[in-house]
């Protein structure tokens, strides 16, 4: 078989991991060819691709980024979008893909599916808001550097008696907030699924600070807002895809907790770091099992699923199950979060 691979939406540790893991395997046990299409869709829907080998990809375990680049377009996007994918996988003599992406690159390959394009899908994303699957890699890498800044950002709070708040990333769910933040000991966790009230947020620092502890910790996910008519909403940029530019509601937050509670407060926003750089020892295990499994997919030509675990058990779900909504923060975890609040 010829099977095309490509990685699709914000890079993310362990992209290079499952790449390396279905090469392997899909080379040196099935002995198929694997095509790498350049910058996701866009390398399938503009036919541009080259042969990946195993010789000529060594080294990439760890390494972060994906070696085939990304974008954020979809085919459904483009006009003709289905009939140009089924063109250059003919034209390549290509019988399948694997996806390897987010919530928009796995909706685009759910549609290129149901028209019949023979597809795997491998969840990817550092938010961990992929439905049907308990975990994506790259989130355990996020939500331990978003924790090591937290403890890093803890001596300044302490030695300053400062308020400290961290933006990390999370657009529609708050799982690396939630997670960093409970590793972390923050005193405030603030997430998309559950706008804030600011003034309940300054409440509660006031209530730690009357006790004589003199600095906070609060951790915001970007896609945080607040209760709507209590904040201006923050504008956002958006993108080529339509995809907005998130950022800054950690900086609006510090300013209003300065301002209503009079203690000094910064802000730090963790940005892209969260993505960047080399994967956990989890996340590379994680990425070369949904490589090995969407391989073998491929292989028993099982398509039309997405490779996912469960517990410990890696297994498929058809598409449609992981794209039809997404997975958001249980409140049960919430919960253990705000014993520590205030
Ligand atoms: O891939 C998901 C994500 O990391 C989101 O948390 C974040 O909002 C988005 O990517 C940022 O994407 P970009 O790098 O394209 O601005």
């Amino acid at each position: 078989m010829r099977i095309g691979v490509i990685t699709g939406g914000g890079d993310c540790p362990g992209l290079n991991a499952v790449i390396r893991a279905i090469i392997r395997k899909g080379e040196a046990v099935y002995g198929h060819t694997l095509i790498g299409y350049k910058n996701g869709w866009k390398g399938v829907v503009e036919r541009n691709s080259y042969e990946m080998t195993i010789a000529g990809t060594r080294g990439l375990l760890h390494r972060g980024g994906t070696i085939l680049g990304t974008s954020r377009l979809s085919p459904t996007q483009v006009q003709d979008g289905a009939q140009k994918v089924k063109a250059t996988m003919k034209a390549d003599n290509v019988d399948a893909l694997i996806t390897i992406g987010g919530e928009g690159t796995l909706s685009g390959a759910t549609a290129m599916s149901e028209l019949g394009i023979n597809i795997v899908g491998v969840p990817k994303t550092i938010d961990n808001d992929i439905n049907a699957t308990d975990i994506t890699f790259g989130f355990h890498t996020a939500v331990q550097i978003a924790t090591d800044a937290i403890d890093r950002l803890h001596t300044t709070a302490e030695s300053h008696d400062r308020v400290m708040v961290v933006e990390v990333m999370g657009r529609h769910a708050g799982w690396i907030a939630a997670y960093s933040g409970i590793a972390g000991g923050a005193d405030g966790i603030l997430v998309p699924e559950k706008p804030f009230d600011i003034d309940v947020v300054c409440e509660q620092i006031k209530q730690r600070h009357s006790r004589g502890v003199k600095f906070s910790i609060i951790v915001v996910a970007e896609g945080a807002s607040p209760i709507e008519g209590t904040l201006k909403p923050m504008e956002y940029e958006v993108d080529e895809y339509g995809h907005q530019r998130l950022g800054g509601i950690g900086y609006q937050v510090a300013r209003e907790i300065e301002s209503r509670t009079g203690f000094e407060t910064r802000e730090t926003s963790l940005g892209h770091i969260l993505r960047g750089g080399t994967p956990t020892a989890y996340d590379r295990v994680l990425a070369t099992r949904f490589g090995i499994a969407a391989i073998d997919a491929v292989h028993n030509q099982n398509y039309g699923q997405m490779v996912a675990i469960s517990g410990t058990q890696v297994h498929t779900v058809p598409l449609q199950d992981a794209t039809r909504e997404l997975k958001t923060l249980d409140d049960e975890l919430l919960g253990v979060a705000e014993v520590f609040f205030g």
